[in-house]
């Protein structure tokens, strides 16, 4: 993980590195740094803790002059969060300053080597080693800092987005990628450098996104140039056009993003459908589905790979999927995918969930798949991103950029995405009639205001937070279709509460959880109008008769829930294999205001960061 930002050219660079820095905040968020140059001094500011601590610092330290700049935001892996540990890095000399985003994986044979010639080390990164590489090759193949940078980088195992300068010659950065993300925004006479565009949007919408093995050498008097780290071949970038907008980056009058996200998903789901749900004329058009249509129509499975809140779209998709479709389907944590050995053959198709789309474990998983000949077909929200570029195929999410590090718009527009494709392949297999084809589409196209309208109970929700605000534990059932919202929103309220809580399918509730319930247990349950209902009313019964607190999903207008319930929370009536579409929204809701209540920080809680390019 980590946030990199970087700048060249006519402007101060400080104010765009650390406003920079605040956007790739979501990023990690254990410490902060800057490195500037003005021409005559290198200036170094770097703290544990967040960017705001880091402009306390600052202040105190250094001048923030200088037309040269880069700047860190750190998710530790390698040695705890402290000043010391914290980016930029500079090597022994004092001449060459480091960012860096990744882990080396070899840095401590890399580290001894350096030791037995005379190098010293501060802090306990890998880094740091990385830095000091740089230098000793610079120094003994008397070669420029690219060359010496792609040298060095050629011995190096691991992951990296890494910016360069050498203070002597503070006309160019180096910029090389490999598994983390890096994109160059060209302006006029400047350059900026980021592990996404969010920091420089405002000035420039023309960027480059380095490809894996690619490095780039930056000087802002003359062109960019982008070569192959392995073999240095010149390469032709492809400069994009970014569509993303300030706004969309912007808390816009909410307190929190996540408030804001929650908010937006009304929007995000409509975006998510339009042009692809075409209700009058009862189709589904999704070009990715319809050019691979036959890889889909002859699979033996579908195999889904994600890690988190996607993961958990991936299971509600299982049950869309399987019920719909009738394709057998299989949903696998990225991470646990990768490390055995599964069975894949050539009729596999595998549909990796990504709302970032730089996730280290699915990307591995893809990568994994498409060498055993799987047809890989990605569903990300970040258009451009690794994932996205690495699969065979796609369908964005078009949910918008999602800042806070608890995921919601993301959740609810992949599932949305997914409901298509399962739609689509129903209607191509025939497992689905036509008339109720139809209704889905009907049903689908009113999600966005039943949406709305679930937002409304916010005000109850609250209520219902401060009076369970103080609880250890919360336990959370749902069956079928929901059972995945169970879990999803266990994850939501642990992430950023600190509360520990669960999710289980309410039958299995008996076999172990049961145990847990006593008055002061709440138990949210998600109760709505289902196949299943009348058993989830019955672990109601044998919840309330063990005094366990329950806080029901129902669906508006129950009254048989709402009078075993010590309290519900209603959402509109939909079909039911929309229905997470709207049980999710006030489990959203429940985790945001009981972590409001309990001041922790709701957009970037405690050792999580969004974008999780390690393994
Ligand atoms: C991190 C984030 C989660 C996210 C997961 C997968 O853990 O904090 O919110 O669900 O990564 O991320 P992805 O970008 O692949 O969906």
């Amino acid at each position: 993980m980590c946030g990199i930002v970087g700048y060249i050219g006519h402007r101060e660079a400080y104010p765009i590195i650390i406003e920079g820095l605040r956007r790739l905040e979501y990023r990690g968020y254990d410490s902060a740094g800057v490195a500037l140059f003005d021409g005559t001094d290198l200036k170094i500011s770097k703290t544990k803790g967040k960017v705001s601590d880091l402009e306390l610092r600052i202040n105190e330290e250094i001048t923030k002059t200088g037309k040269l700049g880069i700047g860190h935001t750190r998710w530790a892996t390698h040695g705890v969060p402290n000043d010391v540990n914290s980016h930029p890095h500079i090597s022994n000399s004092g001449s060459l300053v480091i960012i860096h985003n990744g882990i080396i994986e070899n840095y401590e044979s890399l580290k001894k080597e350096l030791i037995t010639r005379g190098y010293k080390f501060q802090s306990d990164t890998d880094t740091e080693v990385l830095i000091n590489l740089i230098e000793e090759v610079k120094t003994k193949e008397k070669v420029k800092l690219g060359k010496a940078v792609q040298i060095a980088l050629n011995q190096v195992v691991g992951a990296y987005a890494i910016a360069v300068f050498d203070k002597t010659r503070p006309e160019e950065v180096i910029v090389a990628r490999l598994g983390s993300p890096l994109a160059i925004g060209i302006g006029d006479g400047e350059f900026f450098i980021a592990s996404d565009a969010s920091p420089f949007i405002e000035y420039t919408k023309n960027a480059i996104y380095l490809e894996d093995e690619e490095m780039a050498i930056i000087r802002f008097d003359k062109k960019i140039k982008v070569r192959k780290i392995k073999d240095d071949s010149l390469v032709d970038p492809y400069m994009q056009e970014l569509q993303l907008n300030l706004e969309q980056i912007e808390k816009g009058g909410y307190d929190h993003f996540m408030l804001k996200e929650i908010h937006e998903q009304p929007k995000a789901i409509r975006d998510t459908f339009r042009g692809r749900l075409l209700r009058n004329e009862a189709i589904i058009k999704m070009a990715g589905i319809e050019d691979n249509m036959k890889k889909f129509l002859n699979a033996n499975r579908i195999i889904i790979v994600a890690c988190g809140t996607s993961w958990h779209a991936g299971l509600v998709a299982e049950y869309i999927f399987e019920d719909l479709a009738r394709i057998p389907v299989e949903v696998e944590y990225a991470s646990e995918f990768r490390y055995r050995n599964p069975v894949i053959s050539e009729n596999d198709v595998l549909i990796a969930i990504s709302q970032s789309g730089e996730t280290a474990d699915t990307l591995a998983a893809i990568k994994m798949a498409k060498s055993k000949g799987a047809f890989v077909f990605g569903v990300c929200n970040v258009v451009g991103s690794s994932i996205a570029r690495e699969t065979d195929a796609g369908a964005y999410t078009h949910a918008g950029p999602e800042i806070g590090v608890a995921s919601t718009k993301a959740f609810t527009t992949q599932i949305t995405v997914l409901s298509l494709i399962a739609l689509r392949l129903a209607r191509a297999k025939g497992t689905i009639s036509s008339s109720d084809f139809r209704r889905y589409l009907l049903e689908m196209e009113l999600i966005p205001e039943k949406v709305e309208k679930a937002l409304e109970s916010d005000k109850h929700i609250r209520i219902v937070s401060d009076i369970y605000k103080e609880a250890s534990n919360f336990l959370y059932l749902g069956r079928g279709f929901n059972f995945p919202v169970a879990l999803e929103g266990a994850l939501k309220l642990k992430e950023i509460s600190y509360i520990h809580a669960e999710g289980y399918p309410a039958a299995e509730m008996k076999h172990g959880p049961i145990a847990l319930i006593d008055e002061n247990m709440p138990i949210v349950v998600i109760a709505t109008k289902a196949e299943h209902y009348d058993k989830v009313v019955s672990n109601i019964q044998e919840i309330k008769s063990r005094k366990g607190k329950i806080i029901g999903v129902i669906t508006e207008g129950d009254t048989v829930v709402r009078k075993l319930a010590d309290h519900v929370i209603e959402v509109p009536d939909t079909i039911e294999a929309l229905s997470p579409l709207l049980t999710t929204i006030p489990l959203q809701l429940l985790s945001y205001h009981i972590a409001v209540m309990l001041d922790k920080n709701v957009d970037q809680p405690r050792n999580l960061a969004k974008s999780v390019t390690v393994e």
